[in-house]
């Protein structure tokens, strides 16, 4: 598989305006304004692979969007290298957007006014679609996001789902081999949520674009995403499958053990004692010292047990705890980085 995307070291910086309270504060920054730095995107490396589908998770203002911005030629970084399919983005942005997609969960790409159908319209000479070509994908993204319903309604009548579901469309009707999605799913309800899902899906699978898709949404991740990149505050802090991800993070998992009879003492040696609730214990483990095969078997030597289950903590609780404890692994697949 070749290479689609190379970044490396990519850092961006944005000098803002320091806001000072007040009235003296408004005087002040009228006229001796400061400045300060924000490195939105600090040292960040990775690479995908021609029709790969990565997810790239991290809490607001992590950076994600401005690293989409840098792939897509909307920003100049500060430092580092990109190429994506063999060029610079922000050198030859006009070439360059012709060959990806993008959609930006925030803001539409579609004329404001005009009918969804008269604004899908308009892309086959602005980008030059062979009418034939242009036919056959309206037809099948039509078909599989379900636009026929709106599709003669002006955009600015769309609810968020339709209108994303419109963007997505607009965004693939070239045929780029690359598709850049930031938070396509942002305050859409769950229907409309598994609609771009299959969608983004069936782009990848059927037709083979390579999918960079930014979200806070974990759900969208773990129904699409083989391979996570999370960020936080600018720095990438992993890069590896979903699967690696809870092994690497998620050492503590827990058995739910229902007793038959009534026993003053549940407690195993070298344990910490499990949280109880009448006849019903959970016990905490680390899976990397202790199988729960072995927990069990300690356990059936000494209780009647009436019922057992054992919990992996679910994707959530792991990278939240990533957030806050800005783990570093060197995992099976996930790197630290
Ligand atoms: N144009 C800009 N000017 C100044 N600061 C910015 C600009 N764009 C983003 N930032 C800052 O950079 C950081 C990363 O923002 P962003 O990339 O939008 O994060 P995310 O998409 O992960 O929420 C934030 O602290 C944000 O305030
Ligand atoms: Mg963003």
């Amino acid at each position: 598989m070749p290479e689609m995307i190379r970044v490396e070291g990519l850092q961006k910086t944005f000098r803002v305006m320091e806001r000072r309270p007040g009235l003296r504060g408004a005087v002040l920054n009228l006229f001796a304004p400061r400045h300060r730095m924000v490195q939105a995107v600090n040292a960040v490396s990775f690479s995908l692979q021609a029709g790969e589908l990565v997810g790239y998770l991290g809490p607001n203002g992590a950076g994600k969007s401005t690293t989409i911005k840098v792939l897509t030629g909307l920003l100049v970084p500060t430092a580092g290298e990109v190429q994506v399919n063999g060029v610079v983005p922000w050198k030859v942005r006009e070439r360059y957007v012709r060959q990806i997609g993008a959609v930006f969960g925030y803001r539409s790409t579609l004329w404001w006014d005009l009918p969804v159908i008269d604004s899908l319209e308009l892309l086959q000479p602005m980008y030059d679609i062979p009418p034939a070509r242009f036919r056959s994908n309206l037809a099948e993204f039509s078909r599989l996001l379900d636009l026929e319903p709106f599709i003669n309604t002006p955009v600015r009548s769309l609810s968020l789902g339709q209108r994303m579901r419109a963007d997505i469309c607009a965004a693939l009707l070239h045929e780029p081999h690359l598709l850049f999605l930031d938070e396509p799913t942002i305050g859409l309800d769950v229907v409309a949520k598994e609609h771009i899902r299959q969608f983004v899906s069936h782009v990848n699978r059927q037709r083979g674009v390579t999918v960079l898709l930014t979200t806070h949404d974990l759900s969208d991740v773990e129904r699409l995403c083989e391979r996570v990149m999370i960020l936080d505050l600018g720095r990438l802090l992993y890069d590896g499958s979903l699967a690696g991800l809870n092994d690497a993070f998620e050492s503590f998992w827990s058995l739910k053990v229902d007793f038959a009879e009534d026993y003053a003492d549940v407690n195993l040696p070298g344990l910490p004692a499990p949280r109880r609730e009448g006849r019903q214990a959970v016990y905490a483990f680390d899976h990397r010292e202790l199988s729960s095969a072995e927990l069990i078997r300690r356990l059936l030597e000494r209780f009647a047990i009436a019922d057992l289950e054992v919990r992996r903590p679910p994707l959530e609780e792991t990278i939240r705890r990533i957030y806050q404890e800005k783990l570093l692994v060197d995992g099976e697949r996930g790197q630290a980085v």
